[in-house]
């Protein structure tokens, strides 16, 4: 019995929402394949498409993989294929597409024992080893597709928001590294009570938007008053590309989850791909290499 399911890369933070919101991409995501054995645990067999441990612990689909399968304790293990198509410390979720990956496939294999909460929390044991934090706005979007709200860590607490068919989504990747660890660890440990309460409103505004679409409302809640004035430093160009946003009619722009990795939303392609061309343009200019995608958020 062999399983293959795409797993898709994902937009965690969307500014208003911080480690609680993120949304699935369509058509950019990773392979991979799964097949029972008779041995036990997790054995990685095959990694295309990037340089990653093959051993099951040092890797995040092993690591989700094999807490799963202690999990459910049941006698047999399973190989598992890796084919990357997202790079890996991009910022569109590219550890969380193998640790959810993991999970969902084993899932898959085994019949659907296990509910899509019970999946993700597993896969947050695979977030954690590659980002030294459990959090789930990555992995979450990508087990249940679409746009999620973890509304609770203690216990985790998911919920799954109204589909988003009417929006288009560019990716811009600067080829520079940040790793999640070092933009968690710079931020502030507190935070001016003024700006928290900014921040709710935002978030309470971009979901009472989806329940009841009110475009407006939904394009002015996705800002960031906490995190983006501490992480853009670290993202060359950042307010230049945010001009450039602007000026092609884009209604939302910000850091992919810990960066380097920007997301811009738009209610036509046409905007979304003009924006792009602009931004490469600007960065090819300045000497960076940088990929860029046009995508719509999963339904
Ligand atoms: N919410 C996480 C962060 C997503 O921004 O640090 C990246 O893993």
């Amino acid at each position: 019995d062999e399983v293959r399911i795409f797993c898709p890369a994902t937009v965690a933070n969307v500014n208003c929402g911080f480690d609680s919101l993120g949304f699935a991409l369509e058509g950019i995501g990773d392979e991979m394949v799964f097949r029972k054995t008779e041995g036990r645990g997790v054995t990685i067999t095959e990694i295309t498409g990037d340089d990653l441990p093959m051993e099951a612990h040092n890797n995040v689909a092993g690591v989700a993989g094999n807490a799963m399968l202690e999990g459910i304790n049941d006698d047999f293990g399973v190989e598992i294929e890796i084919h990357k198509k997202i790079r890996c410390g991009s910022g569109i979720g590219s550890s969380s597409a193998s640790a959810a990956g993991a999970v969902y496939g084993i899932n898959q294999l085994l019949d659907e024992p296990l509910s899509n909460l019970e999946l993700t929390r597993y896969a947050m044991k695979g977030e954690a080893l590659a980002s030294g934090n459990e959090h789930a706005d990555n992995v979450a979007p990508c087990i249940y597709g679409g746009t999620t709200l973890v509304t609770g860590y203690s216990p985790l607490k998911i919920i799954a928001l109204p589909p988003l068919e009417k929006v288009y989504v560019g990716i811009l990747h600067p080829h520079i590294t940040i790793k999640t660890k070092e933009a968690r660890e710079i931020l502030p440990k507190t935070v001016p009570l003024a700006d928290a309460i900014k921040q709710s409103q935002h978030l309470a505004g971009f979901v009472a938007s989806l329940y009841e679409w009110d475009k407006e409302l939904f394009s002015e809640s996705i800002q960031d008053m906490l995190v983006e004035p501490h992480r853009k430093q670290l993202i060359p160009h950042f307010d230049e590309i945010r001009t450039i946003s602007k000026e092609n009619q884009c209604i939302a722009f910000g850091i992919s989850g810990s960066g380097p990795s920007m997301f811009c939303l738009a209610f036509a392609k046409a905007h979304i791909d003009s924006y792009l061309a602009k931004s490469v343009a600007l960065y090819q200019e300045n000497g960076l290499q940088v990929d860029s995608y046009s995508s719509r958020i999963s339904g």
